[in-house]
């Protein structure tokens, strides 16, 4: 390769790996309606936990730990586990696979830090690590939806999960019945993104094709 075929191929600002990344992403969206005679494939299971696995997290202390709930009926329990009466989460139970999201504070790195400068590094961690079995999931052709309102108590009753550890969210996996739901609207990045210091606009190119 030459010089300028290096230039070239700039030129053509390829995205690589990027572009299929950039296609999940874009084509993700909180599914809420299952199709519960679809079971998810534990291959693709394993494969969602790897990438949660692989998650970067505040000195890499992997807080999260998740429980797989495929039982039908821990899975109505747990949909009607929400907070000022059940109605909210009931199609929660439609979806084959619920991922319940946990996490334990690592005194060292989470607590103390996380005190003295008031941020939640733990919650951040294991928030990245589902995000990544979100969109390893949507690669698969699998729905998911974050799920932040529950009863967390009832939740930990209910699994046994161990005083000092948190429930973070539930995540329901599975197909979506019927077509994918639309993207919803998402700001521009004039609104969000600055240059240089906060409120000034920056000039960005268009996506590459
Ligand atoms: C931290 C967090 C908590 C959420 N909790 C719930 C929830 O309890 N119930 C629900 O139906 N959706 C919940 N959602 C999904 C959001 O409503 C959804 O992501 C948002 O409306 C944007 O839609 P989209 O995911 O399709 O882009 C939650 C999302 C996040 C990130």
């Amino acid at each position: 390769m030459t010089e300028n075929d290096v230039g070239n191929e700039m030129e053509k600002r390829d995205m690589g790996n990027t572009g299929e990344l950039m296609k999940i992403i874009s084509e993700r969206s909180s599914v809420r309606n299952y199709n519960s005679k679809k079971p998810v494939e534990d291959w693709k299971l394993r494969v969602i936990l790897e990438a949660a696995r692989l998650a970067p997290s505040s000195n890499n202390t992997q807080p999260w730990h998740y429980i797989i709930i495929k039982d039908k009926k821990m899975r109505d329990k747990l949909a009607t586990a929400a907070p000022m009466g059940a109605a909210s989460n009931k199609w929660l139970r439609h979806a084959p696979v619920l991922i319940v999201c946990c996490g334990r504070k690592n005194l060292l790195y989470h607590s103390a830090p996380g005190r003295l400068l008031d941020m939640d590094y733990f919650r951040m961690d294991v928030a990245i690590s589902v995000e990544h079995i979100v969109l390893a999931a949507r690669g698969l052709g699998l729905g998911t939806c974050w799920i932040g309102w529950f009863d967390e108590r009832r939740v930990k009753r209910l699994l046994h999960v161990p005083s000092d550890y948190r429930v973070t969210l539930l995540l329901p996996v599975g197909y979506p019945k019927g077509k994918w739901p639309p993207q919803k609207e998402k700001k521009e990045l004039n609104e969000f993104v600055y240059g240089e210091r906060f409120g000034r606009s920056i000039d960005l190119p268009e996506m590459p094709e």
